[in-house]
């Protein structure tokens, strides 16, 4: 994120800490009426915030994770994204389309999303994507300096009312009433979530016979169902091969592996897949 892309996106912005409105001061911090001041990065992100905090997703998850996403297994997915935004949040009177990516991790959802709109349509997007992990933000700021990146807690977003005609929220925890202030009157919030296939060759080898190998979205559905109208429900299902190479990034990049023994990791990076499932569920919400 450049000085001229915080200049474009200041609007957007409220203080986390008293809820002003923010000004850029000499080009390098975003300060309110209060003086509460927030830096930028010399790597083009702002880090809003208010207290430290742990967590599990680090530098490595979140490189491994960049390569998978690179790599193309979630293509099929940013495609329908991308359709999906284009059918229901630009209409012809939106001359500027503003998507937040709430939980976006090292940023590359958001960017392919983006990319995928301006192949098909030349409409203008603003994407801002924040998230709690300071390295995820890193390498998101890195690799897609053309997007607004902020270290931020999905719970307590330091932006405005009203500021986005789309929320994304992809293999994330939500904030519904968050998810709600933030969004235009007839805005969309899209929330992938994973379905009981996901990873399902990584599960069987991580956790069989555990009980933890079975998963099912229910409760994360109809918990969304109970804060959002929903207008739609996709499922995406397919299998992708993997080499030893991305096998590793693959282990490296998922929660799943978090809970699983270290002897069955090595058993799996031993044996290795032939391809992996992705099965992910797609839900369109509206206020
Ligand atoms: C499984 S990762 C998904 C990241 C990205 N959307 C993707 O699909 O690659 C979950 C993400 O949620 C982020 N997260 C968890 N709690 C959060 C919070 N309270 N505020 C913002 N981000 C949060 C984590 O840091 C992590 O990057
Ligand atoms: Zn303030």
């Amino acid at each position: 994120m450049t000085t001229i892309q915080v200049k474009e996106s200041l609007n957007l912005f409220r203080c986390p800490l008293c809820g002003g409105r923010m000004r850029l001061v000499a080009g390098r911090s975003i300060v309110c009426a209060k003086n509460h001041c927030f830096d930028l990065a010399k790597r083009g992100y702002v880090n809003l915030l208010t207290s430290p905090v742990k967590t599990e997703y680090d530098k490595e998850m979140l490189e491994s994770r960049s390569i998978i996403i690179r790599s193309g297994l979630f293509e099929p997915l940013t495609g329908k994204l991308a359709g999906l935004i284009l059918d229901h949040a630009c209409g012809p009177h939106t001359d500027v389309t503003r998507i937040l990516d709430a939980g976006c991790g090292e940023g590359s959802h958001l960017a392919r999303v983006i990319q995928s709109m301006k192949n098909r349509n030349d409409g203008q997007v603003t994407g801002v994507g924040i998230d709690i992990s300071k390295e995820g933000i890193q390498i998101a700021s890195r690799e897609y300096p053309d997007i607004t990146w902020c270290v931020a807690d999905l719970a307590k977003v330091p932006f405005k009312d009203g500021g986005f005609h789309v929320v994304l929220n992809i293999l994330s925890p939500a904030n519904y009433s968050e998810f709600k202030r933030l969004l235009t009157g007839d805005g969309i919030l899209i929330k992938v979530v994973p379905g009981s296939g996901y990873l399902m060759e990584l599960r069987e080898l991580f956790y069989r016979s555990t009980g933890k190998e079975k998963y099912s979205n229910e409760r994360v559905v109809a918990h969304f169902e109970e804060n959002f109208n929903t207008a739609g429900t996709w499922d995406l299902l397919y299998s992708i091969p993997v080499d030893k190479h991305n096998l590793e990034h693959l282990i490296k990049m998922t929660p799943l592996s978090w809970g699983a023994a270290e002897k069955n990791i090595t058993e799996a990076l031993k044996k290795g897949i032939d391809s992996i499932t992705v099965d992910l569920t797609v839900i369109l919400g509206k206020k």
